[in-house]
């Protein structure tokens, strides 16, 4: 049975078991409208609480019966049914309410919540909008303007946010069921509040309009989040009734939309990555004490990753100097989240209390993992790792963030080297999602466990990869530059690759990217590999004509672009450059259109992807899609390149 129904004196208590999440499944459907029904014929009841066993409230619709003919009773008729009971309904929340099981929440007729509950409508990250009545009842507990930014963005809500908010009605002291069956009794026979016969308060209505061209342009090319907010709007312009079966017609157009389709794969893609093939029965070991060796800016996201999750972060550089420095760097991270509004003060000096910076690396003896963000040179980390290994505890993980050198090299100087493993972050490390776990040679399974679980923790994706020169992402990412490149050299010029890529759904396009990343880096690696590279290869020299005229990017005000007056605009002086490069190179220029700028660059990376599943690099076709999803800017929306090519169907599914 996954509803049941006991009572506690004149209360119903309806509990939904349906493991891992709760999702509102057909069977879970049935049973909250069947004990909704018994409850409100039994006159001996007087109120109802809806709770949940397990680890959570219900995370939303089942997202496995998407696709697939629906079964009565509908999730919407369920909400209603609850919000037109005739006796009071509590709804007590622990763990995630999550899209459905919100709108069953909104639904009651009070809520209560312990204090580390969240809530939130994350379909649009699934293609859809809500469907049960989010996108009408929220605006009207909420307001509207904080309704269309939940309902546009996903973002989660604290039970504390929830409250202030007027979102929920208590925090639970002591036990949820308890504290919800006592505020139950307290509502029986009182006139009920129903969430839909609230209004909506007046709100800005310029504000609301800029919220929903906001919500368009952010979603570069995906339907649903502009889709989202304009049906919170409609809220203030329709009856209840009307507004949802709006919400309902949108729900049901998009469930079967392309954009859904492909957003649901890369959400079972997420469950899939971490699922490894001969760890499933390894249990991952408990961190607490993490090092971080460098304290420049990757090091520094690095331990602010770490101290945001609560682990206790020593954070070790060269000399007093740069361990200042790094300090300082860490606090002007945090001090941007505060003014951001993303953490207030006292989180910010919580954060700080939890991080230690010293000069010595003697400091990370208690250490139960440490990282290392050095300079990406071999015999700079081979020093390091060596030292280390007669620093630290003979078990304790170390772990390397290079993204271009062999692991398997440094991993010779490591004593133990079954406890050595990647752990490559992307910058900015405190904000970028990915981690990719690296696969060395020595690593042994209860280390990788516990790298993957340590990046989860961190509340970042890990996906494992092989070795090899810049592991899955930076090798696809080069791929992809080269064939930029050479389409340069061929007749187009680099505002046109970014904007076709702009176009395509990236953020940003490769030059533009190029440009404030700063070209110096990549031209000093080229430069120490020149002498292994492969002479037979094509090699296009823009790039490096660029970097001899002083052109670094936007920290030198010109690379790609010019950006004089802090605007980005095409400089002839570049073109003028490609085109001579071109005539040296023996090439007659031609015009590139957005879609055979996409399609060539499209090619080249499923190519190589294809070349790293056959290695063996990346375990399944679906973590490639999501590196470059989550590390490259590739839209989510689209599935990934593998997924369009049709190799991933088998994966993630
Ligand atoms: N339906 C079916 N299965 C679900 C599910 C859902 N909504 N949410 C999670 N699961 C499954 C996962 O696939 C996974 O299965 P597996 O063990 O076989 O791989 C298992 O539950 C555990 O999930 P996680 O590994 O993600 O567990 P976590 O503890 O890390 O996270 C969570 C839990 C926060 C609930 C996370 O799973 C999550 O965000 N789920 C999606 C929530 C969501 O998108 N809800 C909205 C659905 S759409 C909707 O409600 C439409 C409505 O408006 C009509």
């Amino acid at each position: 049975m996954s509803v049941s129904l006991s009572r506690d004196g004149d209360v119903a208590v309806i509990l939904i078991d349906n493991p891992p999440v709760n999702a509102a499944s057909q069977a879970v459907r049935a049973g909250v409208v069947d004990t909704l029904a018994t409850a409100n014929a039994d006159p001996a009841i007087a109120a109802i609480v809806i709770a949940c066993a397990g680890k959570t409230f219900v995370a939303g619709a089942d997202v496995r019966e998407f696709g697939k003919p629906p079964v009565p009773p509908f999730l919407p008729d369920v909400v209603l049914s609850i919000e037109n009971s005739a006796k009071p309904v509590v709804a007590a929340v622990h763990g995630t309410a999550l899209g459905g099981g919100f709108e069953i929440a909104l639904a009651a007729h009070a809520r209560i919540a312990i204090e580390d509950a969240s809530f939130g409508l994350p379909e649009v990250k699934l293609g859809i909008v809500p469907g049960a009545g989010g996108t009408q009842r929220l605006p009207r507990l909420a307001g509207m303007v904080t309704a269309i930014e939940l309902a546009a963005s996903g973002r989660r809500i604290s039970a504390g946010e929830a409250q202030k908010l007027g979102v929920i009605d208590r925090i639970a002291e002591g036990g949820l069921i308890a504290a919800a069956t006592a505020f139950a009794r307290e509502l029986a026979g009182k006139p009920l509040r129903r969430t839909g016969d609230l209004p909506v308060r007046p709100f800005d209505e310029q504000q609301a309009a800029a919220q929903i061209a906001a919500a368009d342009k952010k979603a570069r090319g995906q339907i649903s989040p502009g889709e989202a907010a304009r049906l919170v709007r409609l809220a203030a312009d329709l009856r209840l009734s009307e507004g949802l079966a709006r919400e309902r017609a949108k729900f049901l157009e998009l469930v079967g939309s392309e954009q859904a389709a492909a957003l649901r794969y890369v959400f079972a893609a997420e469950r899939a990555a971490g699922k490894i093939p001969g760890l499933e029965d390894v249990a991952p070991r408990a961190i607490g004490n993490v090092g971080v060796v460098g304290a420049g800016l990757m090091g520094a996201g690095i331990a602010v990753s770490f101290a945001d999750a609560g682990y206790s972060v020593t954070v070790v550089e060269r000399d007093q100097p740069s361990a200042e420095a790094g300090r300082s760097r860490v606090e002007s991270l945090y001090d941007r989240m505060v003014k951001s509004g993303r953490i207030d003060a006292a989180g910010k000096a919580e954060r700080l209390g939890r991080m230690n910076f010293f000069a010595d690396r003697a400091a990370l003896s208690g250490s139960d993992l440490v990282i290392e963000a050095v300079f990406d040179d071999l015999d700079v980390k081979r020093e390091l790792f060596s030292a280390l290994s007669g620093i630290v505890r003979p078990d304790a993980i170390l772990a390397t963030n290079t993204s271009y050198l062999d692991p398997d090299a440094i991993a010779e100087v490591v004593a133990n080297p079954q406890r050595f493993v990647g752990l490559h972050f992307f910058s900015p490390a405190n904000v970028m999602r990915l981690v990719e776990v690296v696969r060395t040679a020595t690593v042994s399974p209860e280390v990788l466990a516990t790298g993957l679980s340590v990046v989860k923790r961190l509340g970042k994706l890990g996906v494992v990869s092989g070795v090899c020169e810049g592991f899955i992402g930076n090798r696809i990412f080069t791929v992809y530059r080269q064939h930029c490149d050479f389409m340069l050299e061929e007749g187009a010029l680099p505002h046109e690759i970014d904007a076709a890529m702009e176009a395509f759904g990236f953020p940003m396009g490769p030059y533009a990217v190029n440009d404030l990343a700063g070209l110096d880096i990549s031209w000093a690696r080229r430069k120490r590999n020149a002498a292994t590279r492969d002479p037979s290869e094509r090699y296009v020299v823009i790039a490096d004509r660029l970097c001899e005229a002083g052109r670094f990017g936007q920290k030198t005000g010109k690379g790609y672009y010019s950006y004089a007056d802090g605007r980005k605009t095409v400089d002839p002086e570049v073109t003028a450059l490609i085109e001579a490069v071109s005539r040296e190179g023996g090439h007659v220029r031609r015009s590139f259109g957005p879609d055979e700028i996409v399609e060539r660059i499209m090619t080249a990376i499923v190519e190589e992807g294809r070349k790293i599943l056959d290695e063996g690099i990346a375990l399944r076709a679906s973590d490639i899609d999501l590196v470059l999803i989550n590390g490259y800017g590739y839209p989510a929306w689209r599935g990934g390149p593998m997924y369009q090519a049709g190799l991933a169907a088998a994966d993630a599914q």
